[in-house]
């Protein structure tokens, strides 16, 4: 048996009627770029996520780089943030011309760890950049009330996050700005690139309409530099369609995780904080003999990857920070033991069965 570790095709064989129609309607309108369709795409997903706005960028990296930028934070400032998480959650921060300031993560939840954050709040903390990992609540709630004490920004990277809340708030809506990623492989993917903020702050919102449309209100009067970063309007209509089976589809991906937690009794998985719902971006094994198991399974059929084998600060790229080895030592022990077992909405039961069987009788439990 062959499983894909994301298999797109089959959920486009559920929706492709609706998409269809979606994209006709846009090529009918022949209104590609800031079109009516964003702005129904844009006004759906502020509703759905109960926020008063939202701006859709070309991508989730962007989405960081826009949010860091409209909030003055620049050269001289700290952001502090997790080694732990896809590289453009540190990127934008250097990009911003800021200085990252790294924390280890909690070995339970593999999210930020909030004692090291309150640590390294400096007087040159101007914002706290946590992510929620594998679609999975960080301790937003310590976060919010730190950032409140110390009167510094939140900005959450929520690309991978897409409907998932805690307290029955969504995440993305706890900080100042909020930020997705529409990535084709994310629970609420485009059929390319695509981002999206999202803010309370009528200010900000202001802000990040103009920086993302060259700086301008008024075509041809650029009041500040700008970008050209718009989420269009055909990735709009997709994600109107597929927003409308999101809460379905992420239900389906509880119910694997959850044959994947009883077959697998043996293997730690990153714990969920209580109060909150994950949407199950993916589901991580924490094991031992990684490469073997990884190398086991392909032979059986089964694609499981690593997010992330190289934790931020172990990068070549941010060589020049001087960290080294050891510094952050949960992250780096999860970069080495953690595997990403397949997981989507598609997915079927008697596959995920097979998946478990075989990583058990790969440990001979
Ligand atoms: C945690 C996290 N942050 C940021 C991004 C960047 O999003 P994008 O690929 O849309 O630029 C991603 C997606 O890959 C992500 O998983």
């Amino acid at each position: 048996m062959i499983v894909e570790f994301v298999d797109l095709k089959r959920q486009y064989a559920t929706i492709n009627k609706e998409v269809s129609k979606a994209i006709s309607n846009v090529l009918s309108r022949q209104t590609f770029v800031l079109g009516n369709v964003l702005e129904k795409f844009e006004s759906s997903f502020a509703s759905y996520l109960g926020i008063s706005y939202v701006v859709g960028v070309d991508n989730g990296t962007d989405g960081l780089n826009l949010a860091l930028e409209a909030l003055g934070i620049g050269k001289g400032d700290e952001v502090i943030t997790p080694v732990n998480s896809f590289i453009s959650t540190t990127f934008c921060i250097t990009n911003a011309g800021a200085t990252p300031v790294f924390v280890d993560v909690d070995p339970d939840t593999h999210q930020l760890n909030i004692n090291q954050v309150k640590k390294k709040i400096s007087k040159k903390t101007r914002a706290i950049l946590p992510v929620h990992l594998y679609g999975a609540a960080c301790d937003i709630e310590s976060l919010v009330k730190i950032c409140k004490k110390h009167r510094i920004f939140l900005v959450e990277d929520a690309c991978q996050a897409q409907g998932s809340s805690y307290k029955r708030k969504k995440l993305g809506t706890f900080g100042v700005a909020g930020v997705f990623s529409f990535y084709p492989g994310k629970n609420l993917g485009a059929y390319g690139n695509g981002g999206a903020i999202v803010t309370k702050s009528k200010s900000l919102y202001m802000k990040l309409l103009k920086l993302r449309n060259f700086g301008q209100q008024k075509r041809y009067y650029h009041d500040s530099v700008g970008h050209n970063s718009k989420l269009d309007d055909i990735q709009a209509a997709v994600l109107s369609v597929k927003l409308r089976h999101l809460d379905d589809w992420n239900k389906k991906r509880n119910k694997l995780a959850e044959i994947y937690k009883k077959m697998l009794k043996d293997l730690k998985f990153p714990k969920i904080l209580k109060d909150s719902k994950s949407n199950f971006h993916l589901l991580i094994i924490e094991c031992k003999h990684r490469s073997k198991l990884q190398a086991y399974l392909l032979k059986k059929g089964i694609k499981a990857q690593i997010h992330y084998p190289v934790p931020i600060h172990l990068q070549k790229c941010y060589k020049r920070l001087g960290y080294k080895k050891g510094d952050f030592p949960v992250a780096e022990k999860l970069a080495s033991t953690i595997l990403s077992l397949p997981i989507y909405p598609e997915l079927r039961k008697k596959e995920v069965e097979y998946i478990a069987r075989e990583v058990n009788n790969f440990y001979g439990t």
